[in-house]
């Protein structure tokens, strides 16, 4: 189930499948000169989708590797990724099908167990990890394809989440930010682009409010046979980690690295977008706090310093306070935000739950779903989720260069050089740069 509804949607491309998700829904007329100049094309993974080799060569175990051992059964065919589609092994055939569909980049992640197998320095470095990511690096430059990396896509180390529950707690912040600078020194040299974080929403609401993401846990009360947990408590927590260890990451890039390294480093967001269910303006104040719920969680902290005004008033004591120091070194983090899209959902006002039963899940008052009066909001995709009619209720600009991928197609990551950005009107557009100040608006419909 996670895999179904997570893993493969969130994020990756099936190399071997692109042609066709073009053929089956878009007319051939769509190529690449139907995108702007200087749109790059690429295609993505996750380590713990792509590599297998799980036990290989002294990589550490994950806590996706629990999840997927201990708990089959949170699987919808029991499998698990130990073999995956062998990238580990296969990463010159891989890049050889790249190279043919004639990518200009290649997102991936890298496996924190792979290359500190107890998830901290003093644990020690594994050299053949390390070595593992220098040939596929390597090999992808000299196809002239660009590395994007993300550095966590996940897959903690089980190491920390034994040791101190991972992002739960704040020592995770340390400890990733010494992950992220061993990368930065062993691949800075050639990786320009890195993502700190892919979809740091998924992981505080899939692990620890809905326990389809690993480590699955969530309130007994749920009755979800959860690995323990609190939804009321620990996606804040979750999240507040997260913010900070990104923050921390980007900061060591920018003080030692970038002058040097020349690279630019920024965040993988995801968001729905939120369709008002009625007229009402209670649905209306819904919507705007569902969209704070997701993307402002995130994107407040990351551009002014601080969680949405709704958020602070309704989760008050549950929410997490940045510090004036952590607030300052948050604003502004980043050279680009990637965006994540997949879908939109209709919603409407909810009454919170009687009783005790606090949660991240009900927080919002918001309910969501994706079909109105039996129809649904838009027509499912092949991998079933949901082409959205874009409506804006806000503009957001930001004025910071800006990466969107666009999960939905599949195809493209499109890097921006300045400014820009969405959330508006994406009516199946997809917005993308420009050098210089003006917003350039890339519209699909038009192509399709
Ligand atoms: C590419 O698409 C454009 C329309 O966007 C079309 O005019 C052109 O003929 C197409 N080129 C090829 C080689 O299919
Ligand atoms: C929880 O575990 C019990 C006992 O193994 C099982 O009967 C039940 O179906 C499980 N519930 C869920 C939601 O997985
Ligand atoms: C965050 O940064 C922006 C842009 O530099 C600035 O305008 C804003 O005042 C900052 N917010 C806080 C709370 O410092
Ligand atoms: C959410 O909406 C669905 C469909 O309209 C409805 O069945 C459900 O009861 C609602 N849930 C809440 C908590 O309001």
């Amino acid at each position: 189930m996670a895999f179904q509804s997570y893993l493969v949607l969130g994020l990756l491309v099936l190399l071997g499948l692109l042609t066709n998700v073009i053929a089956v829904r878009y007319p051939a007329s769509l190529n690449r000169t139907s995108f702007p100049e200087g749109f790059i094309f690429g295609t993505a993974a996750a380590a713990y989708q792509y590599e297998g080799a799980a036990k290989e060569d002294g990589k550490g175990p994950s806590i996706w590797d629990t999840y997927t051992h201990e708990h089959p059964d949170w699987i919808k065919d029991g499998n698990n990724a130990d073999v995956a589609v062998d990238q580990y092994h296969l990463y010159k055939k891989d890049i050889q099908i790249m190279n043919k569909m004639n990518l200009d980049a290649y997102r991936f992640s890298i496996s924190w167990s792979r290359v500190l197998p107890k998830g901290k320095l003093s644990g020690g470095v594994n050299r053949k990890g390390i070595e593992y990511y220098n040939k596929l690096i390597n090999r992808l430059l000299s196809r002239g394809i660009k590395p994007f990396v993300t550095i966590y896509h996940w897959d903690l180390p089980q190491a920390l989440d034994d040791e101190y529950g991972g992002f739960l707690s704040p020592k995770i912040v340390d400890d990733f930010r010494d992950y992220a600078e061993l990368l930065f020194n062993e691949f800075g040299d050639r990786v320009k682009h890195w993502i700190t974080l892919n979809e740091p929403w998924s992981f505080s609401s899939g692990g620890y409010a809905e326990k389809s993401l690993a480590p699955g846990r969530c309130s007994t009360w749920q009755n979800l046979n959860c690995t323990g947990g609190d939804s009321g408590t620990e996606p804040y927590l979750v999240t507040h980690h997260e913010l900070l260890s990104h923050a921390a990451a980007v900061e060591v890039y920018k003080k030692k690295y970038q002058a040097t390294q020349k690279g630019v480093i920024g965040v993988t967001l995801i968001s729905h977008w939120f369709v008002p269910f009625s007229n009402a303006e209670r649905d209306q104040r819904a919507a705007q706090r569902g969209l704070d719920f997701m993307l402002g969680w995130f994107m407040d902290p990351l551009t002014n310093g601080d969680y949405p005004h709704s958020m602070r008033s309704l989760v008050k004591d549950r929410l997490p306070k940045f510090t004036k120091k952590q607030s300052k070194q948050l604003n502004g983090s980043f050279d680009f935000i990637g965006l994540n899209y997949y879908t939109a959902k209709y919603v409407a006002y909810a009454p919170q739950p009687n009783g005790d039963r606090a949660s991240y899940l009900s927080d919002a008052s918001a309910n969501l779903t994706t079909s109105r009066n039996g129809i649904l909001i838009g027509p499912p995709d092949m991998m079933s989720s949901i082409m959205p009619p874009y409506r804006s209720r806000k503009p957001l600009l930001i004025p910071y260069e800006l990466t969107i991928t666009i999960n939905i197609l599949c195809i493209f990551i499109g890097l921006s050089r300045k400014a820009l950005m969405l959330r508006d009107t994406l009516h199946g557009h997809c917005w993308t740069t420009l050098s210089g100040p003006q917003v350039s608006v890339f519209d699909l419909d038009s192509t399709l």
